[in-house]
């Protein structure tokens, strides 16, 4: 895949601009990382910039039969240009749009993007780092293309699901992305690992839920929601939802063995997770994460440590050295859950941080996969 990288307005001072903002890299060594991470997925880049309307939408009529994908941070044009819209929606090439700050958490018209409408996904809010992550959401969509399911009537109750080739019936692998259920981490941030598990013959289903910092978060009735209308998945797709695994991260395994209490599965998955919320409001896990996360509601009817006995088979997995979630967690967790009677398998990985274990590519995840794989693939 030819990606075009395009920043607008005053993006060519990223470095000098506001650092406290938009940090220290300048727009050419951001560029030349965007060419590095698409790369590594076997893409090229072309990098372009502007500080005018008229040759943003030229570059975009451009790209037509040359460019693949677009990532695309217009700078403050996103707030206020429909022609921008018209140009990204007349091209009919996948686009995310990208912010480095919090767009949402700042001034009020920041919040409104005129672009997002005709763009395949915004991310805002995670520095720098938002336009690897739009490369490789862009790569994931392309070379396993997911159907998007809605469990619910909200825009975030939707998740995607990928059938492996095959004829089935598949088992189910439900992924619940991390993030401190804050509203700029969303499901692409675990899309690599969900695109690997159906490679690998199950089918998968990465949710979206509500996220805090917005509005009020159902995250926890959001997860159990899904899990618990996954039957009707069963009737259009070829998945056998008596072998249905469970998998969260972070954040997101405190989800995921929330619902796992409530709706009985056949395993749930815990990566480097956040598995005592008690604890975790206590201490300010996650510069004070989960007190936003809880908004005043008790930590104990949500916390998988006062869950126990979960009744379902858990897998926890937590690298020594994860530097936002301590292993501590999972230490604990499997002593508490071992002495309420469920069955836990424990791997507690040396020298493992909490981004390594959802990356495909790395040998904690394959330990993980083949454990699954062992106990879910065959019938
Ligand atoms: C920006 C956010 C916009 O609101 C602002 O006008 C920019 C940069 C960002 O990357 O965070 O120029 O798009």
């Amino acid at each position: 895949m030819h990606f075009l990288i395009l920043n607008g307005p005053n993006l060519n001072l990223l470095g000098t601009r506001e650092p406290e903002v938009y940090g220290d890299t300048t727009l050419e060594e951001l560029m030349q990382l965007c060419a590095e991470w698409a790369g590594v997925l076997g893409h090229t880049t072309t990098a372009l910039q502007s500080n005018h309307e008229g040759e943003l939408i030229d570059q975009l009529h451009a790209a037509r039969g040359v460019v693949d994908a677009i990532v695309f941070n217009p700078g403050a044009l996103t707030h206020t240009s429909y022609a921008l819209h018209d140009a990204i929606a007349s091209i009919d090439i996948p686009t995310v749009e990208v912010h480095i700050s919090n767009v949402k958490e700042r001034e009020e018209w920041r919040a409104e993007s005129r672009i997002a409408p005709v763009c395949v996904h915004t991310i805002y809010g995670r520095g720098t780092e938002g336009y690897r992550d739009a490369i490789a959401h862009l790569h994931y969509r392309a070379v396993s293309p997911p159907v998007s399911i809605s469990y619910g009537p909200e825009p975030h109750q939707v998740g995607d699901l990928r059938i492996p080739n095959g004829e089935g019936p598949h088992p189910l692998a439900v992924v619940v992305h991390g993030g401190f259920w804050r509203h700029q981490w969303t499901r692409d941030t675990i899309e690599a690992l969900a695109v690997d598990l159906t490679n690998r013959g199950f089918a998968s289903w990465n949710l979206e839920y509500s996220r805090s910092g917005l509005s009020r978060c159902d995250a926890s009735d959001d997860i159990s929601l899904a899990v618990a209308t996954r039957t009707l998945l069963a009737h259009d797709y070829p998945i056998d939802i008596g072998r249905t695994v469970l998998i969260g991260h972070s954040a997101g395994a405190h989800l995921a063995l929330e619902a796992a209490a409530a709706t009985p599965v056949a395993k749930v998955v815990s990566l480097a997770g956040v598995t005592n919320l008690v604890r975790a409001d206590s201490e300010g896990l996650g510069r004070g994460a989960t007190t936003s996360f809880l908004d005043g509601a008790e930590p104990g009817p949500h916390c998988p440590t006062e869950l126990l006995p979960i009744g379902v088979p858990v897998l926890l997995v937590h690298g020594t050295d994860d530097e936002s979630v301590p292993v501590s967690y999972s230490d604990e967790f499997e002593r508490d859950a071992l002495a309420r009677g469920d069955s836990v398998q424990y791997l507690r990985l040396d020298g493992v941080n909490h981004s390594q274990i959802i990356d495909p590519n790395h040998s904690s995840w394959v330990k993980v996969a083949t454990l699954l794989e062992e106990s879910l693939l065959s019938e």
